[in-house]
């Protein structure tokens, strides 16, 4: 057992959770595109870590590109002002493009993406997102195709996910102690 780092209040996902969890996400993404060559998308940077791990358990052929925006600063709180920080280098017109990210939460940032994406008139946008933040009495802007997994309403680090720009490099998903961004 891995020890946790000392502003983690809880584990919420192992190592091997998470390994079991993009596995079967890659199961489900290279059976649906068989034959489509999709172009995977990593929301940077917090999806890098799960992208990096999902276009390894995707068989079929697929490409990668990058794109950075923020919703956050370096804050806690939703804005929901999307600024993009850095665009696709890839056309996609006529391609299947898989955006990946790492946490749902209002949905506002993939809505925003969603949006700008079909408008440069993709064969399909399909969002893959690692964890949905589960919100009583609130439902997310958009419906992801795939989750891997939900977590609850509190802020989590570790797995590509930071809270100003830390813990990013946990191999682990958990709780942030409120203290730690108090
Ligand atoms: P949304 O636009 O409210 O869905 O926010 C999604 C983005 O906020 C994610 O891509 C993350 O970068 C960030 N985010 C939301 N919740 C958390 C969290 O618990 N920990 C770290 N980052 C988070
Ligand atoms: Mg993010």
């Amino acid at each position: 057992m891995e020890s946790l780092h000392p502003d983690v209040q809880k584990l919420l996902l192992s190592e091997d959770d998470i390994k079991r969890i993009v596995e079967r996400l890659g199961d489900e993404i290279s059976r649906d595109y068989a034959g489509k060559n999709p172009l995977i998308v990593a929301v940077l940077r917090g999806a890098f870590v799960f992208t990096a791990d999902l276009i390894r358990s995707v068989t079929v052929p697929c490409a990668v590109d990058f794109m950075a925006v923020s919703s956050y600063g370096d804050g806690i709180k939703s804005s929901g002002v999307v600024r993009i920080v850095k665009d696709l280098d890839t056309k996609i017109e006529g391609r299947h493009v898989i955006i990946a990210e790492d946490i749902l939460d209002s949905g506002l940032t993939l809505s925003y993406l969603i949006d700008l994406l079909r408008a440069r008139h993709p064969a399909s946008v399909e969002v893959a997102t690692f964890a949905v933040k589960d919100i009583e009495g609130k439902t997310p802007a958009i419906e992801p195709r795939y989750v891997g997994t939900h977590v609850p309403n509190e802020f989590i680090v570790g797995y590509g996910l930071d809270f100003a720009e830390r813990y990013r490099n946990l191999p682990y998903v958990g709780v942030l102690k409120p203290e730690a961004y108090a």
